[in-house]
């Protein structure tokens, strides 16, 4: 592998640990700054802030050895090359991505350079960025001569940040001269020609030394619109597919063989295709709305990132009101969540639909027992432990004595659940799932009428059912259900167990 660069990377959010570590697993030199001290004695003492996929055993192999924690950012600066500049840039009031952490970290770095660095974007920015902390590196005195800027987006997923990272689809540079791109490109040689993935001692993934990873250079604007439009492109695609799910229930059809369908096209490809609760976490939503401000600036009328969020809130409702469709009224109905998290792999619960879905419940009235295997800490802080909203240790906790069921977040266990213990620890079979983790037919087949996402709703078979004696079923709903013809009309019954009450 080539020479070590000597690094300083400031954040260590998911993208500056992520990076921090896996430019030490690549053979650089890493100074990873934060001004949390909290969080940096953390780090130095051995433990690990985020739930991410192999974070714990990277951090074993190259903390205090090629990666140290600091919160001395003077020195870090003095003694790097190259700075990635990795802090939060969170949604503003006015929906734009609010810099002021990028601003004051380029102030103090500006203190601190003495020789020549690359400073490189690394957080997601709008474009321009890169414009002004130019500016303000100048501002604060540092000369032309020292610096220059470059956008290094990051496309890292959570869950898979550290696989993404170093099996990327793409690395993009953004670089306006050639000093600061060959920077880059030295930094990130071991992935583009193909040594790492030679080394013994790689993380397993999805290159060999005959497919490296692709290193494209661009100007610094080009790769901080990159960056948006690769994430509001994705996030279009999601909230595409959501409408057309939302159109398919209402006609009787099957959102999954229309992505497949659909995905078959390699024009259109099958990723971000899953129809579901819409998109959250702490990029897509944050970044649709700053692209979509960065257009207005520019005078640029692009309207269709408007509707793609449009479509993305709604798609929240579009559950809450299947839950009021299913029980009839709220006030005091047992619900069973299952998953709070954004997305499966992740205890991270920013903008995740289903802590916007319980709030909802909540305020309507109904008792919430929730279950997620890691981000029941992190959901506690948003909605307290209350006795409308309880925690509880697994599935079948929270199933107990519950009106419906309701599936959240798409994690492995929750599709793999035993169904007949679970209908009977419910009082009411009835699954509403916002991520379409089981076939109908076998919802039907275990006694649960099954709303899922796109797809008609599934009735049990009642009438064997009730002839075997195993119904679970009140006597009178056994009446109502054995009295329909049309399973899909009856989908729309405002509904079930309010019949039966
Ligand atoms: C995203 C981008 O994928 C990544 O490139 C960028 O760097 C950061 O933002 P992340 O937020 O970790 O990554 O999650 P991702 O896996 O992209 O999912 C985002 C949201 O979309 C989740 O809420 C997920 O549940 C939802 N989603 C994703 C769908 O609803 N359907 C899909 O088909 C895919």
């Amino acid at each position: 592998m080539s020479e070590g660069i000597e690094i300083c990377v400031i954040g260590s959010g998911y993208v500056g640990l992520v990076a921090a570590v896996c430019f030490a697993e690549i053979g650089h030199q890493v100074v990873c700054v934060d001004n949390n001290e909290a969080k940096i004695n953390l780090l130095n003492s051995g433990g690990v802030p985020i739930y991410e996929d192999h974070l714990p055993e990277l951090l074993r192999k190259h903390s205090q050895r090629r990666v140290r924690f600091t919160t001395d950012l003077g020195a870090a600066v003095a003694q790097s090359e190259v700075i990635f500049i990795a802090v939060g840039t969170p949604q503003g009031s006015s929906g734009s991505a609010d810099l002021s952490f990028v601003e004051a970290v380029v102030s103090e770095i500006a203190a601190h350079v003495k020789s020549y660095k690359v400073l490189v974007e690394k957080s997601t920015v709008p474009v321009y960025t890169n414009e002004w902390v130019t500016r303000c590196m100048l501002r604060h005195g540092v000369s032309p001569d020292l610096f220059d800027v470059v956008s290094n987006p990051e496309f890292l997923r959570e869950g898979t940040a550290i696989t993404d990272f170093l099996y990327p689809d793409r690395i993009v540079v953004g670089a306006n001269n050639e000093r600061s791109a060959r920077a880059l490109q030295r930094i990130y040689e071991p992935l583009v020609n193909g040594d790492y993935y030679a080394s013994h001692t790689a993380m397993a993934g999805g290159r060999t030394e005959q497919m490296p990873a692709k290193l494209l250079v661009t100007s610094a604007q080009s790769a901080e619109l990159i960056k948006h439009a690769s994430n509001a492109f994705l996030a279009m695609k999601i909230s595409f597919i959501n409408a057309v799910g939302n159109l398919a229930e209402s006609v009787g059809a099957d959102i999954e063989d229309i992505a497949e369908g659909m995905g078959l096209d390699s024009r259109i490809g099958s990723k971000f295709l899953h129809a579901g609760l819409g998109y959250g976490g702490s990029c897509f939503p944050k970044d649709v709305a700053a692209f979509s401000c960065v257009a207005q600036q520019q005078g640029i009328d692009f309207q269709l990132l408007e509707e793609v969020r449009k479509v993305n809130s709604l798609q929240k409702e579009v559950f809450v009101q299947k839950v009021r469709s299913a029980l009839w009224t709220l006030r005091g109905k047992k619900l069973a969540a299952l998953g709070l998290a954004f997305k499966a792999g992740t205890d991270d619960i920013r903008e995740s639909p289903a802590i916007d879905i319980l709030q909802k419940l909540i305020e309507e009235g109904c008792k919430v027992q929730a279950y997620d295997p890691v981000a029941m800490e992190k959901a506690a802080a948003l909605l307290p432990p209350s006795p409308n909203m309880r925690y509880v240790s697994s599935a079948f906790e929270a199933a107990d004595g519950a009106d419906a069921l309701l599936i959240l977040t798409e994690w492995p266990e929750f599709a793999g659940l035993d169904l007949e213990s679970l209908r009977s620890m419910m009082r009411f079979p009835i699954c509403i799932d916002g991520r379409n983790l089981y076939k109908p037919s076998v919802m039907r087949e275990h006694g649960f009428t099954y709303m899922s996402t796109g797809r008609p709703t599934a009735h049990p078979d009642l009438v064997s059912k009730a002839s075997s004696g195993k119904s679970p079923w009140p006597q009178t709903l056994h009446v109502l259900e054995i009295g329909r013809r049309d399973e899909s009309t009856l989908s729309n019954l405002p509904t079930d167990q309010a019949q039966a009450q």
